[in-house]
């Protein structure tokens, strides 16, 4: 662990803990060495998680008891860190984030093991992001170990919630909002970091099987110089729109196109987008537009261990449904944290349908699907050390 504090999985703590911060992590040129969170008391077994965890879990619609949460306020840095109760938040309505969007998020997930264990999947690199994000949205950053501390506690605190259905997880979701008061618009001064965490399914109802999805040709999500890279709030708004008129019309998501010529495929709403073209993984490059998935990053470092080639390239709807019409494309599908692997069996362009596969899950999907999750959930060992015990 990059971060030591030497803490018990005592879970009745009530008083505050030291987090050491390791030397030299990134926080705005302050030297933080040390941060301290305040935790409650907390009953042993969780009443409320037994009762949630009886019904089957759809992707967010159940949140757990607790959450993590501190203040920022510029020349004092980050303050009042503490662990308590799940509850509503008041905000003056003047808080700059209702204004005019500043605010970012994370989305990563802890997976109960076979052997009772818990552990988050790579979670240093959902810190990473929101460093980068921030840095993108003019919001301060947080010591990446601390970050990655916080969850480990939180998770800790809140075992109960971590499902034991098959593919169910506890999704952590870190959040940072403006909360300065005032109309002018400039970065705000002071800012709010919560996480907090919903054991969740399948993120489409449908489970591991093929979805459609619809290429949009006339509006975008972003653009190259914009902030498509970064994981704010703005860009999924930005989405909604024809995210309803898509499902609207019976698909189950969204695949952006570019924003300059509309022309080369980009990303599902709220997953990277790869296709088997001659045998070959090809995924759209990193410049500036999608997010950088870290289960996309993840596909990739796997694929030559699993004897595939994979490129990042641009690569255009005509190439994709040409390559569905003749037979070298013959999977596409969508990779993240929250839809994990999900295949596309159908894609719609300018109300035309192109069905691939068959509509059945290829065996490059499957074949990623299973070598992730087996990864994930403790099921065959972690040649990349992506995952972070948790709960021993
Ligand atoms: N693209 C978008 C727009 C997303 O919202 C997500 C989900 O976080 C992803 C891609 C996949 O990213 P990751 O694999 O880090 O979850
Ligand atoms: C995730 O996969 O973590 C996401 O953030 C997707 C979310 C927008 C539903």
């Amino acid at each position: 662990m990059r971060c030591g504090s030497g803490y018990s999985q005592d879970r009745t703590w009530s008083r505050r803990v030291q987090v050491n911060i390791v030397p030299g992590d990134a926080i705005q040129g302050k030297g933080y060495e040390r941060m301290e969170i305040a935790v409650q008391t907390r009953p042993e077994r969780s009443a409320a998680a037994e009762k949630a965890l009886q019904q089957k879990l759809g992707f967010g619609n159940v949140l757990a008891d607790e959450m993590f949460m501190m203040q920022y306020t510029e020349g004092r840095g980050w303050h009042d860190a503490a662990i308590k109760p799940y509850a509503p938040i008041s905000l003056d309505p003047s808080a700059m984030v209702f204004h005019y969007g500043q605010e970012i998020f994370e989305g990563h997930k802890a997976y109960r093991w076979d052997d009772g264990r818990v552990a988050m999947f790579r979670p240093d690199q959902n810190a990473a992001r929101l460093n980068r994000s921030a840095e993108r949205m003019m919001m301060p950053s947080i010591p990446e170990s601390f970050q990655v501390e916080v969850a480990t506690r939180l998770v800790q605190r809140l075992q109960d919630w971590v499902p034991t259905e098959e593919g169910a997880s506890l999704y952590l979701r870190p959040t940072m909002i403006a909360t300065e008061t005032g109309l002018g618009v400039r970065p705000s001064k002071e800012f709010l970091y919560f996480v907090i965490c919903s054991p969740v399914g399948p993120y489409y109802p449908t489970g591991f099987k093929p979805v459609k999805v619809r290429a949009e040709d006339k509006h975008v999500r972003a653009v190259i110089g914009g902030t498509g890279a970064a994981k704010t709030g703005g860009n999924y708004a930005a989405g909604l729109y024809v995210q309803r008129q898509a499902f609207e019309a019976g698909y189950a998501g969204v695949l952006w196109l570019d924003g300059q010529e509309h022309k080369y495929v980009e990303e599902i709403g709220a997953m990277n987008f790869m296709v088997v073209m001659d045998g070959k993984l090809v995924t759209a490059p990193l410049l500036g537009s999608i997010l950088p998935g870290i289960t996309r990053a993840s596909v990739l470092h796997m694929a030559p261990d699993m004897g595939v080639e994979a490129e990042e390239r641009r690569i255009s709807i005509d190439e994709v449904l040409e390559g569905i019409k003749s037979g070298r494309v013959t999977e596409a599908f969508g990779v993240g944290t929250a839809a994990v692997v999900t295949p596309i069996g159908t894609i719609a362009y300018k109300e035309e349908d192109y069905v691939i596969t068959g509509d059945e899950v290829g065996p490059m999907a499957l074949k990623i699907h299973k070598t992730l999750t087996d990864i994930q959930w403790g099921r065959q060992r972690d040649p990349y050390g992506w995952m972070k015990i948790v709960i021993e």
